[in-house]
Parts: structure tokens; C-alpha cells; sequence
């Protein structure tokens, strides 16, 4: 067995070619998830973590950049030669009624990739596979009999994480594994998918919206502000030291769970929306030799127009993502390299207004 990471992007680039011009999804991400790491992917709703999670497991095709999968190059692998290899990799997505077939039993469902891959023998083999997976989900044997419409939105995604599981994969990666659930559920199938991966050790890349969540699930997280990675760091030294001005507002908006914790925080709420991914800040419209609009290039941050710290340099400068001393990266021209970084909370209204409230 490979002792690599289970997962490796590089550079990866998603754009969607349309009518009303290119959108880029994902642009040059570079990401790893190691052997047995749960790696948090988070970002606000359009920054195009889903995009990276269907690319990562080749649900969608990459315009450009690297996807290894314990090590194989898997960017442009075709169906047929992906097939064998499908059975190290599973997305568990957000909405588990649209991700399991209507007309087949739960056993038939969790079944299915056993029989795919050829990893049990026989009926009574994949029987007592299946009642053994459902335990490990906690659910009865006999729900196996049931269709997925006569279960509950929280036992259905406990079949997609049964069936996702069922061939032993080294990467999960999960999409909002919990958002279309009722809140009264959502905790224990967390509970269910952190035991999971205590005990089988597959590598997770843990796409979220839920920052609570994230902090408990995920060893390492990395932050998205359209189309590309702003931050990433140790999920401790994130929640307790962000550095970019955009994880520091997206930090800054989730509740403190512990309020004995020296967590603090004062509220940063960004003006504005998510810019149009169609047309992203600081970039300057290229055209061909022949005259048609071409990608264009970024003569500046992304992120400049919301940022309440924004200088000139901002506007006119492409950071990149640097690794800080420490091994922390993060890509924001007023983040020193010994990662001494301003407090956006502490931001005189600049030239871009910004508003901000006190929590608590
Ligand atoms: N098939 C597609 N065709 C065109 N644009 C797309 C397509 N899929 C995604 N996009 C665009 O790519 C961007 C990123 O989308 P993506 O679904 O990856 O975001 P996300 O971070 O997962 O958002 P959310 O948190 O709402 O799930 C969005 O602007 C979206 O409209
Ligand atoms: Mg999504």
C-alpha cells in the first residue's frame, strides 16, 4: 500500500466556458489530504469548494492542473480506466435523495459497489457485508428491505455513508454532509462520520459551511474566496489565529461555542456579495492575437474590494500563496513572513465601508 497522501491537486483549474463568459470555479487549487487526514474545505457559498470536490474525484473534468489519487494521475484517466480505481475514492454529497436510486432496497444500494468491485463472493457473503455496514451506521437489519423513500433524511445519509463505505476507501470526500438535514440530526451523523473515520482511517476532504463542525472533524483547513485558496492551516492555529483578512471575517461570524474561551471575537461583516465569479475583482481583460476575449489576468487581490484592509498595493499586486514561517500559507500582501498579520476587526472604515457589530 502507498504511504503517499491520498489525495493531491495541484494547480487544479475549473472554468465553465458560457454565454455570458468564463467562470472560474476553481483556479489553481493546490490541496493534499494525507493518509487518515480529514481536511476541512470552507468558504462562502459560490468560492467553489463543491467544484473541487467533484473534480477531486473525477464527478467533474478539470480544465486544466493535476488530480493524483494515491499517487496515480487520475486528471484525464477515461471512465473505463478509472473504474477499478473507483473503489478508493467516494463523495458523499449534501443531498442524500438525489445521490440514491428510488427504486432500489437499501441492501441493493449498499450492496451495489461490493458487487462492482468484485469484493464479496456470493449472496450471503454481500448479506452479511450489508447488515454489517448498516450496524456500523446504526441501522437495523431490516431496513435493508426499504426503499429510501420510506426512511428519514438522517438514516438515508447514513446509507450514503454505508454505501460510500462499503468498499473501504482511502478518500471520502464529503459535501456538506449534514446541511439538508433536520439540526436535531445533523450532530449525530457527524458523530457517526468522525467514529467512522477514527476507526477505518480513510482520508476525508470535509467540505462545509459548518464552522463548528469543521473544527471538531477536521485535522487541517483550507479557506476558498472564489475559485482559489486564500488560507490554510492547522484547524487549532486557524480558529485561533486567523491571518487573512477573509478568514478572520468568516471566522468572526461563527458563534463561540465555549465561552469560556479566550475567543473573543468581534464580529467583521464584509460589504457587499460575493463578486460575480464572471467578472472577479482586479482582473484585466485579455484578448487573442485575433481578437476574441481571452482569460484575462489578476493585477491584483480578489479579495480587495471587501477587504476591510485593503491598501493600494491590494489593488495592483497579485499576492500568492506563501508559506509563513511555522508552515502555515496564506495569501495577503499585509501577512508578514513571520505571520504577524492586522486585525480586521480593528480596521478603521477605509476606503471601503465596512460595518461591524459587537457579538454578545
Ligand atoms: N456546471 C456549471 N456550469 C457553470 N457554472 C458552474 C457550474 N458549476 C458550478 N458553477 C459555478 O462555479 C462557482 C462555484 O460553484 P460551487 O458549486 O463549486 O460553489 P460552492 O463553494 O460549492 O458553493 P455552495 O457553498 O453554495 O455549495 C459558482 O459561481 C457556480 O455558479
Ligand atoms: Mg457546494
Amino acid at each position: 500500500m502507498n504511504s503517499g497522501p491520498v489525495l493531491e491537486l495541484v494547480d487544479l483549474e475549473r472554468h465553465f466556458a458560457g454565454a455570458g463568459g468564463t467562470v472560474r470555479a476553481a483556479d489553481g487549487v493546490t490541496l493534499t489530504v494525507g493518509r487518515g487526514e480529514v481536511v476541512g474545505l470552507v468558504g462562502e457559498s459560490g468560492s467553489g469548494k463543491s467544484t473541487v470536490g467533484r473534480c477531486a474525484v473525477r464527478l467533474d473534468e478539470p480544465t486544466g492542473g493535476t488530480v493524483r489519487i494515491n499517487g496515480t494521475d487520475v486528471t484525464t484517466m477515461s471512465r473505463r480506466a478509472l473504474r477499478p480505481l473507483r473503489k478508493d475514492f467516494h463523495l458523499v454529497f449534501q443531498d442524500p435523495s438525489s445521490s440514491l436510486d428510488p427504486r432500489m432496497t437499501v441492501g441493493e444500494i449498499v450492496a451495489e459497489p461490493l458487487k462492482l468491485h468484485g469484493i464479496t463472493r456470493g449472496k450471503e457473503a454481500a448479506h452479511a457485508r450489508v447488515a454489517e455496514l448498516l450496524a456500523q451506521v446504526g441501522l437495523r437489519p431490516e431496513h435493508a428491505q426499504r426503499h429510501p423513500h420510506e426512511l428519514s433524511g438522517g438514516q438515508r445519509q447514513r446509507i450514503s455513508i454505508a454505501r460510500a463505505l462499503s468498499v473501504d476507501p482511502d478518500l471520502l470526500v464529503a459535501d456538506e454532509p449534514t446541511s439538508a438535514l433536520d439540526v436535531s440530526v445533523q450532530a449525530s451523523v457527524l458523530n457517526l462520520l468522525a467514529d467512522l473515520q477514527r476507526d477505518r482511517g480513510f482520508g476525508c476532504l470535509f467540505i462545509t459551511h459548518d464552522l463548528a463542525a469543521v473544527e471538531y472533524l477536521a485535522d487541517r483547513i483550507a479557506v476558498m474566496y472564489l475559485g482559489q485558496i486564500v488560507e490554510q492551516a492547522p484547524t487549532r492555529e486557524l480558529f485561533a489565529d486567523p491571518k487573512h483578512p477573509y478568514t478572520q471575517a468568516l471566522l468572526s461570524a461563527a458563534p463561540v461555542p465555549d465561552p469560556v474561551a479566550q475567543r473573543t471575537r468581534e464580529r467583521i461583516v464584509l460589504s457587499g456579495e460575493l463578486p460575480s465569479p464572471l467578472a472577479p475583482p482586479a482582473r484585466r481583460p485579455t484578448t487573442t492575437p485575433a481578437g476574441r476575449p481571452s482569460g484575462g489576468v489578476f493585477d491584483g487581490c480578489r479579495f480587495h474590494t471587501r477587504c476591510p484592509l485593503a491598501v493600494e498595493r491590494c489593488r495592483t499586486d497579485l499576492p500568492r500563496l506563501r508559506t509563513l514561517e511555522g508552515g502555515r500559507e496564506v495569501s495577503c500582501h499585509l501577512v508578514a513572513d513571520d505571520g504577524t498579520a492586522p486585525d480586521a476587526a480593528a480596521a478603521p472604515s477605509r476606503t471601503i465601508p465596512t460595518t461591524r457589530t459587537a457579538t454578545r
